[in-house]
């Protein structure tokens, strides 16, 4: 029956914003709403479909994406057939993603595009800049309190230069992603200027409370993102005697989603966005979207339905454009971003794996894997069409997203390994390696989340100070373990800017007014281009890093065992210092063996054999054949990407050596 509905209603096309296209991009439009519209259909229904304004809302839709389409640009349209031509191409196992902020790497975008070779010389294929669009003037929440989507910030170039600069990485095989900042806006934002001025229809965007009741009923059991500098979730305004949904800072305005107004909103944004060559759109704080009494109003089914909706939308007027949840919540809740039952491959296409991220550090800090592997055992398959964002460091905090029960499986308490994480990694444990921060402490629920660089996490900024060469050692060997498997487990891997060069914790946000309340900025450095200069000194700490990653990064572009639709199954490799991942699909195998300790550790040959890896095997990072029987012993912090010998091209097999080879001279 929905089939017919759907035939009916997609035949009511908005004929007027189709008229100037040629009767072939009608066709094309068609046939594209026939194709997407159930998928529209389903998530709104859930979300709209008791008002009875429904069908106008739905006509309201369909023309914003009849607009879209009329206006994108034919440059893109050429883009949108690529992609449809190859849907796998973001799960590619050369795809690498690096992410900076404009103004920290090249001062603004103009500047960012004459850094493209360095990019290409890592191998970048995904630039995510940081919110670039116009921010409220004053503290900013690093760009996420957005007062114009339609505008670049002034400090970094035009939207102009955003288009331009979209078109020169795309000739350079680059895509590029930015942020929407989709669940709330700058209290400066003419949505909420008007609100404020006593518009209705602009209050109604906002959710907004006459008094305190509902705002208490909500905080029962609502939790705090910023407890330290922004508590509770609700700000009073004298100006409109109203309480305000602020689940972040007081500046930062949730949107309400219950108002089908908003959504179109965003869509007509997220279509402008696509129509500039943006081609990945990180949908920022995605949890947050919808609320409910009685809930931590977060992941609710219906952050769900709107998700699917902006994508079958997003679909019909720019199929090239591909969608990125931030959702940093825990691993039950994280995975259905990336689509389940019905919705698989209908929500977003990628995810940031944070949980990944969260046991990496917390292997490192225990020199255990047993919680990684029953952890990530214990997480269900995402779909074919989506695939994680890996990565070992962000802008943000790190949040240690471990569930009870994944602990206790492992004979852990949560409460107390999280403690312990969190003091390890503050640099507060007598026995630590890391130099960090804690940030936004909870005492309410003993909550601490922590700041600190990637090199200061693993030790190098505490090895360099003390002139410890083993430590500086070690630090290296730790930052290239955890950068080994974001490259090994599938999706797309994110450089964090300035990671590649091995950048400590920078403290010169404390001068800074606007930004020394939030210590997140110690890890959000300006980039080191002297250093970065420096790199082709192999010996030199940051040249070790450099050319660690790049190597890894071309046995990666070679091994399309790791494409991103092979699944990445953790395995116990009976040594529990050492992490076993097993990549396999009819693409090839490839185990994955990473010694978190820094002692060399067996893993015994029996339990290679029964994991069908006996004989002769091949590390893909160097082409070194090993013979598995008495066993695999690996240094410290090293990573192994085996694959029987059988299975591999002899003429890939040349190219692996050779590079060992050539990078041995
Ligand atoms: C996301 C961003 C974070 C920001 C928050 C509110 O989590 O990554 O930096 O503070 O959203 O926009």
């Amino acid at each position: 029956m929905e089939e017919r509905d759907v035939a009916a209603e997609s035949a009511a096309l908005p004929e007027g914003v189709l008229a100037d296209l040629t009767p072939l991009e009608r066709d094309i439009f068609r046939a594209r709403v026939e194709l997407y519209w159930p998928d529209v259909l389903r998530p709104l229904r859930r979300l709209y479909g008791a008002r009875p304004d429904f069908d106008a809302w739905c006509d309201r839709l369909l023309a914003l994406v009849a607009h879209g389409y009329q206006t994108r640009p034919a440059e893109l349209r050429l883009l949108d057939l690529r992609r449809q031509g190859q849907p796998d191409w973001f799960q590619q196992p050369d795809m690498l993603g690096y992410v900076a902020y404009a103004d920290r790497f090249a001062g603004d975008l103009r500047g960012v595009a004459d850094h493209i070779p360095y990019l290409k010389e890592l191998g970048v294929t995904y630039l995510h800049l940081m919110p670039l669009l116009k921010p409220r003037t004053g503290p900013n929440d690093g760009g996420y309190a957005v007062a114009d989507y339609r505008a670049v910030n002034p400090a970094l170039g035009t939207m102009d230069d955003l288009a331009e600069l979209a078109r020169r990485l795309r000739a350079d095989d680059i895509s590029l992603c930015i942020d929407l900042v989709c669940n709330h806006t700058a209290k400066e934002h003419e949505w909420a200027q008007r609100a404020v001025a006593g518009d209705a229809d602009y209050q109604a965007y906002y959710l907004m409370y006459p008094d305190r009741a509902l705002p208490d009923q909500y905080e029962q059991t609502l939790p705090e993102v910023f407890p330290d500098f922004a508590p509770g979730n609700f700000t009073y305004y004298e100006a409109i005697d109203r309480w305000v949904w602020t689940t972040f800072n007081e500046y930062q305005w949730d949107l309400n989603y219950g108002n089908p107004a908003v959504l179109a909103e965003l869509l007509d944004i997220i279509l402008f966005l696509a129509n500039q060559g943006v081609e990945v759109l990180r949908l920022d704080a995605v949890a947050f979207m919808w609320k409910r009494l009685g809930t931590d109003s977060q992941n609710q089914p219906e952050a769900h339905y709107i998700l699917q909706a902006f994508r079958a939308l997003s679909r019909i007027a720019a199929p090239g454009l591909i969608l990125k949840a931030e959702a940093i919540v825990s691993p039950p809740k994280l995975i259905p971003y990336l689509g389940r039952g019905e919705a698989t491959n209908k929500e977003c296409e990628l995810a940031y794996h944070n949980v990944l991220m969260v046991l990496l550090w917390s292997s490192l800090a225990e020199r255990r894997v047993t919680l990684m592997t029953r952890a990530l055992q214990n997480m269900p398959p995402i779909p074919g069409g989506a695939a994680w964002v890996t990565y070992v460091r962000c802008h943000d905090d790190i949040g240690w997203a471990i569930t009870e029960e994944d602990a206790a499986e492992v004979g852990l308490s949560g409460p107390g390994h999280r403690a312990f994480l969190s003091e390890f990694y503050s640099g507060r444990f007598a026995d630590t390696f890391a130099r960090g921060a804690t940030f936004q402490y909870n005492p309410r629920t003993n909550d601490r989340r922590i700041s600190g660089s990637c090199a200061s996490l693993a030790g190098l900024e505490r090895a360099l100070a003390e002139h410890d060469p083993r430590a500086t050692d070690l630090a290296i060997r730790r930052i290239l373990l955890i950068h080994n498997l974001i490259f090994a487990f599938g999706g797309i891997p994110l450089l964090y800017m300035g990671d590649e060069l091995g950048l400590l914790n920078d403290p010169a946000y404390l001068d800074d007014p606007d930004r020394r309340d939030d210590n997140r900025w110690m890890h959000r450095p300006a980039m080191d281009w002297a250093r970065a200069a420096a790199r082709q000194d192999w010996w030199s700490v940051s040249g070790r890093i450099y050319h660690g990653l790049i190597a890894m990064l071309a046995a990666r572009r070679r091994s399309a065992a790791l494409h991103a639709q092979a699944g990445a199954f953790p395995v116990w490799t009976h040594n529990e210092a050492v992490f076993g991942l097993l990549r396999d699909s009819p693409r090839g195998r490839v185990l994955v063996l990473a010694n978190f300790s820094e002692r060399p550790q067996t893993v015994p040959g029996y339990r290679l054999h029964e994991m069908v890896f006996g004989g002769r095997l091949v590390d893909r990072l160097t082409g070194r054949e090993i013979e598995s029987a008495p066993g695999i012993t690996l240094e410290g912090y090293e990573a192994l990407w085996l694959t029987p010998l059988p299975e591999i091209d002899p003429v890939a097999l040349a190219a692996m050596k050779t590079t060992t080879e050539e990078r041995a001279k």
